[in-house]
């Protein structure tokens, strides 16, 4: 296992409002992340892990997109709860939120 149980990306990529592809950070990427550390300091996780920006994870139409590893799985998280439920299900509990999961790229291309 390397230093961290948990690595998660989440995208904070920007784009002109007016770009096909649409951005994260227009899907209020931001935000979600603000909670995102916030949830996890709440449930304190008890693994080592850790949350950083990215730019684009080539997911775009499904964001806002967070990446976990070492699982591969990719999220679309919206909302509070939305967050809760990877947090305390996946990061905590091992279970991917399937209903929350989006194709990795790989898996699309
Ligand atoms: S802008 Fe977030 S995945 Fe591309």
């Amino acid at each position: 296992m390397g230093r961290f149980r948990y690595h998660v990306f989440a995208c904070t990529n920007k784009r002109a409002p007016e770009h096909a592809r649409g951005s994260c950070v227009a899907r209020n990427a931001e935000e979600i992340l603000s909670m995102f550390r916030e949830e996890l300091k709440l449930h304190a996780i008890p693994q080592p892990f850790r949350i950083n920006k990215s730019g684009c994870l080539d997911a775009c139409e499904e964001g806002p997109v967070f990446a976990i590893y070492p699982d591969g799985v990719y999220y679309r998280i919206q909302s509070r709860e939305d967050v809760r439920r990877v947090v305390t299900e996946h990061l905590r509990g091992g279970v991917i939120v399937s209903d929350l999961q989006i194709p990795a790229p790989s898996e699309t291309s």
